[in-house]
């Protein structure tokens, strides 16, 4: 069964970063196969890994209830969908990537819906890793049919309202119906000593820091050059600190 790490916490605290940190970690490493699952209706993790997405599984599922007799005459819906499906998923050398797009939108998507989730789920089967970049919400592994996930890494900026919020993640995780088997805190663009107030706060949620990770110059150049930050070099703070991290993670899931 493939082990599912999966991020979550406020926008704009850095969990695409994060998550494209760890995907050039897995491909530095020659971990894999691995599948990057963007789940965040404002999908980004295309960009930061530099590629073009140019369909999300959320276009497929908006395309087919607008148009449900689009089916090529003679193909049974489901092989449709699933022909589909398989050009949604961008392949690349080290690892996959699946852009979710947006969730449905109004009128009754079920049917498209459980066929689509299927698809995922059965793709999902064939890597060894699943890296799930989330909103808040989590919304997609919440509907998945069993809702293990074996890390959940909650990504906070060094800002009190960005650690409340992964608080109210982790209180939530119960509702949610998933079960996690670990949880841990990344605290992002940190500076190298937490202060006590942070510190305070972080202990009243509970949840263990894995890491931080220092702001990092080199990662905002290549944002703005449009680089992917797998071609991040060796050396730049981001990439020491997640390589760090990273060694703990694979210490607790394996
Ligand atoms: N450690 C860091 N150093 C420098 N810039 C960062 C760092 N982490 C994130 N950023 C920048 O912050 C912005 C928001 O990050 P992003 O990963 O998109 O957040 P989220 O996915 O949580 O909304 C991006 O422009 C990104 O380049
Ligand atoms: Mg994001």
């Amino acid at each position: 069964m493939s082990k599912i790490i999966a991020l979550a916490g406020k926008g704009g605290v850095g969990k695409t970063t994060v998550s494209s940190l760890v995907l050039r970690y897995f491909s530095k490493k020659g971990l894999g196969p691995v599948l990057a699952v963007d789940a965040d209706p404002n999908s980004n993790l295309g960009e930061t890994l530099g590629m073009d997405v140019l369909k999300t599984v959320g276009d497929i599922r908006e395309d087919f209830m607008k148009d449900p007799q689009g089916v090529p005459s003679g193909m049974d819906k489901i092989v449709y969908l699933e022909m589909l499906m398989n050009q949604v998923l961008m392949e690349q050398k080290t690892f996959d990537l699946l852009v979710m797009g947006r969730q449905e939108g109004q009128g009754c998507y079920c049917m498209v819906n459980n066929i689509l989730n299927r698809f995922t789920e059965e793709l999902e089967k064939n890597y060894k890793y699943l890296l799930v970049d989330n909103e808040a919400g989590m919304e997609h592994l919440s509907r998945r049919t069993s809702g293990k996930v074996d890390m959940l890494l909650l990504v906070t900026d060094y800002a009190l309202r960005g650690l409340r919020a992964v608080g109210r993640i982790n209180e939530m995780l119960d509702s949610l119906k998933l079960s996690v088997s670990n949880v841990g805190l990344i605290v992002n663009r940190a500076p190298a000593e937490l202060g006590k107030v942070f510190l305070d706060e972080a202990d009243k949620i509970g949840v263990q820091i894995l890491g931080t990770i220092p702001n990092d110059d080199t990662l905002l150049e290549f944002d703005m050059e449009r680089r992917s930050l797998v071609e991040l070099p060796d050396d730049s703070p981001a990439v020491l600190a997640i390589d760090k991290l990273m060694e703990k993670v694979f210490g607790i899931i394996n």
